[in-house]
């Protein structure tokens, strides 16, 4: 599902031919490098529109210390896509893997050096790697025949190598963050490509597919659900997942660690919630994650009854012994590091509608994702009989702050800014104070129209604002000037109804 529409220059050769009758030919270029996103301006690819991922690992955890901590990574990327223009070669997303071999529509590739700007390679089919310190890594691929426009594609990547604990660009780690007993991925914004071959932008959602193949004795836990049951054979056990719904490739998990794997109940709604539990969870841990998850059903059924149905075909937490230091809202089924709180827990839930379902489309939007995510919270604290969310919104807003605190425009946090703490709790207070402005049921019916607009899909902030005004009837412009903008706390007449 593409959405972003800019281009960063792509240079391709034209090959422009008149057919008889005036029609114009195919004109076959170089699909963009990127998606055009302003933070990350490798991240994603332009020229097609992926439909399918099917990922095929075979995964060794490190051997136990003091051996190294890294693993070894084996994996078959079949990727389906529709081509979008006519191409002459265009690109995939891939971070510290080494390419084996690569066929477009069954067709193998050759591996090259990458060649200069504007240089023919023997008008064969190859692909090189670019995989260097500038943030820029990309897998050229130049198929024979070229791909004219609306083709639909099959391209299959055979890739591995060692796997180490990616970071990013702020120093957090991210991707396959390989662990002694596994590997915890988590890829927000853009480390999906650490472990497979992507369009790792949100404005290409698809579906996926899991055969993860691990040491006999380790779960592998992905998204969606389980279309069969694990299979061991010779040592090895190959866990099966398939995730139906569209997803972004930075919601993208495939875990492995020491995990008791439960799937004993259901929402309300009928949601089933499928939880992978490290086994070496200290007892103080284990009570805690325990009685979070215990509530996962109910805040599926009160979500429901704010949001409109949850999203997707399951819902589950993986809760891995090791740390990324965060939490993540990996598509149906959102990763924890060390244990699961039930503040988190509310928090990653909420995102499955805020940010999954309805994804930024520009990574400066992300205030939509952790504004909402964070005031659900605030919401279910109410709920939960904790505080209300004006006590939330009052504790916020009480506090004298600095400048610099002020100073972060949530609405464009720049790509060291995205999980700064203003993003939540700025994001949080920008929406109860919209929900002042506009009145409860007003809030929560432009909420559930945005969620239905554009599910499946992504948005920008200017999205947001405009189904707010079409449901309100009210201009918004200087509200969301004010909060999302002004380098200056708001001021205190946006709290008053
Ligand atoms: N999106 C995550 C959440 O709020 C947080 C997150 C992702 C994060 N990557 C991070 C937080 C890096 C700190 C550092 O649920
Ligand atoms: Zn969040």
């Amino acid at each position: 599902m593409a959405v972003a529409t800019l281009a960063l220059g792509a240079v391709g050769a034209a090959g422009a031919t008149a057919a008889p009758g005036g029609k114009p030919g195919p004109r076959y270029t170089a699909g963009a490098e990127g998606v055009g996103d302003a933070y990350f301006p490798f991240a994603g690819n332009g020229g097609y529109d992926v439909q399918h991922y099917d990922l095929d690992i075979t995964y060794t955890p490190p051997a136990p210390d003091p051996a190294p901590l890294v693993g070894e990574f084996d994996g078959v990327a079949t990727i389906d896509l529709v081509s979008t223009q006519d191409l002459d070669r265009f690109n995939l997303d891939l971070r510290g893997m080494e390419v084996h071999a690569l066929s477009v529509n069954g067709k193998p590739a050759a591996s090259v050096a990458p060649p200069l700007a504007g240089e023919e390679v023997d008008g064969a089919a190859y692909w090189h790697v670019q995989d260097d310190d500038a943030r820029v890594w990309e897998l050229t691929v130049q198929p024979r025949p070229k791909l004219k426009a609306g083709e639909q594609v099959q391209v299959v990547v055979e890739y591995g190598g060692t796997t180490t604990r990616p970071r990013d660009i702020e120093g957090a780690l991210y991707g396959w963050v390989t662990q002694r007993d596994g590997a915890l991925v988590a890829s927000e914004p853009d480390g999906s490509m650490t472990w497979y071959p992507v369009s790792d932008h949100q404005t290409d959602k698809a579906t996926y597919s899991f055969e993860i193949t691990v040491p006999e004795g380790k779960v592998a836990v992905a998204n969606g659900i389980q279309p069969k049951p694990e299979e061991t054979a010779n040592g090895w056990t190959t866990w099966f997942w398939d995730a139906p719904d569209q997803q972004a490739s930075y919601l993208t998990t495939a875990s492995v660690g020491d995990f008791d794997l439960r799937e004993t109940y259901t929402s309300s709604s009928g949601v089933p919630i499928i939880d992978a539990v490290d086994t070496k969870l200290s007892t103080s841990r284990l009570a805690t994650t325990n009685a979070s998850l215990g509530r996962q059903a109910a805040m599926v059924d009160f979500f429901e009854s704010k949001f409109g149905p949850y999203p997707f075909v399951a819902y589950g937490s993986i809760v891995d012994n090791d740390s990324v230091g965060y939490a993540l809202e990996t598509q149906t089924r959102p990763v924890y590091s060390s244990s699961a709180s039930e503040g988190t827990v509310s928090h990653e839930l909420a995102h499955q509608w805020f940010g999954n379902a309805v994804s930024p489309e520009r990574w400066q939007d992300i205030w939509l994702n952790e504004g909402w995510a964070t005031y659900a919270n605030w919401m279910w604290n109410e709920e939960r009989g904790i505080r209300t969310a004006q006590q939330s919104y009052d504790n916020w807003y009480a506090p004298a702050r600095d400048a610099a605190y002020w100073g972060l425009q949530i609405g464009d946090p720049g790509e060291l800014g995205l999980f700064a703490t203003q993003v939540y709790n700025r994001g949080a207070a920008t929406l109860h104070a919209l929900r002042l402005e506009v009145g409860d049921a007003d809030f929560l019916a432009a909420a559930q129209l945005w969620l239905e607009r554009y599910n499946d899909s992504a948005g920008t902030s200017e999205d947001f604002q405009a189904v707010y005004e079409e449901v309100s009837g009210q201009d918004l412009d200087e509200f969301f000037q004010i909060w999302l903008y002004d380098q200056v706390k708001p001021p205190a007449d946006w709290t008053t109804p």
